[in-house]
């Protein structure tokens, strides 16, 4: 694994909905080692952990790299303090990340605040992509029109309807899947949601990617305090490490 350090400034802060940002900051070396579906770990003031977020951008030719949050405690919300202009002192880029196959009809599947890693897909896959995004409401939405930029199909799926099509992303994903060929899906979000995308996927004998989230301590597969239980290919069940094997699973090895 090849990571850096990089005191990182900030170029531009995005409020997307209530209590999700989006970053882009400038950081030449990381964002020349990173790949879609890797993380950093961001260093907020006066807490001794960094926290891990997900690529949702990265730019080798202008060096930057955009990571998107949802305030969910303290330390994101110290997060979300940082103004343009401001260092932030990053680790990264960290984990395995998505592999990038030569397929020609990809699903990426968000939920929530799942949704920002697939944006690097999307935009490696255009036209061969459709981006199936589920969200609470109309209120939590967030990023449609750059999925759109990037000439993927999208389709919108909110909780309560009052976006979208009224249902969960694996509806709309069998949906799909009905008129629409499908090579290999990839999908980040809740457990439950990626549990349900993985179980359609082996039903239709569809490759799957899953990118996990765990709580993370060190992230360099030190503290042990990420590991998963994942089937391997002889059937045993390994413990493995979400920050250094993963965060990119296959579906099918996920002990669920
Ligand atoms: Fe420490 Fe994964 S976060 S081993």
């Amino acid at each position: 694994m090849r990571y850096t350090q990089e005191m990182t400034t900030v170029l531009s802060r995005t409020v997307l909905a209530e209590g999700v940002f989006a970053y882009t900051v400038s950081a030449p070396q990381m964002s020349r080692l990173a790949k879609p579906g890797q993380f950093v770990q961001i260093l907020v003031e006066g807490k001794q952990l960094r926290r891990p977020i997900s690529l949702a951008g990265l730019d080798a030719e202008a060096g930057t790299l955009t990571f998107i949050f949802e305030i969910r405690g303290d330390g994101t919300r110290r997060m979300a303090e940082a103004k343009v202009g401001d260092t932030l002192d990053l680790v990264g880029p960290l984990g395995n990340g998505f592999p990038l196959a030569e397929s020609e009809a990809v699903v990426l599947i968000g939920g929530g605040i799942g949704n920002p890693p697939m944006l690097p897909l999307a935009q490696h896959y255009g036209e061969k992509a459709t981006v199936i995004s589920g969200f609470r409401n109309a209120a939590s939405v967030i990023l449609q029109d750059d999925f759109a930029a990037t000439g993927a199909a999208t389709v919108l799926c909110t909780d309560d309807g009052s976006a979208g099509f009224a249902g969960f992303t694996t509806q709309a994903l069998e949906a799909h899947l009905a008129t629409h060929p499908c090579d290999l899906i990839c999908t980040c979000g809740p457990t439950p949601m990626m549990r349900g995308v993985a179980a359609v996927a082996a039903r239709h004998g569809i490759r799957c990617f899953v990118s996990l989230e765990e709580r993370m301590g060190c992230g360099f597969g030190a503290c042990v305090g990420c590991a998963v239980d994942i089937r391997e290919k002889d059937g045993a069940v390994a413990r493995k490490k979400v920050c250094t094997d993963g965060p990119v699973f296959e579906g099918q090895e996920v002990c669920w």
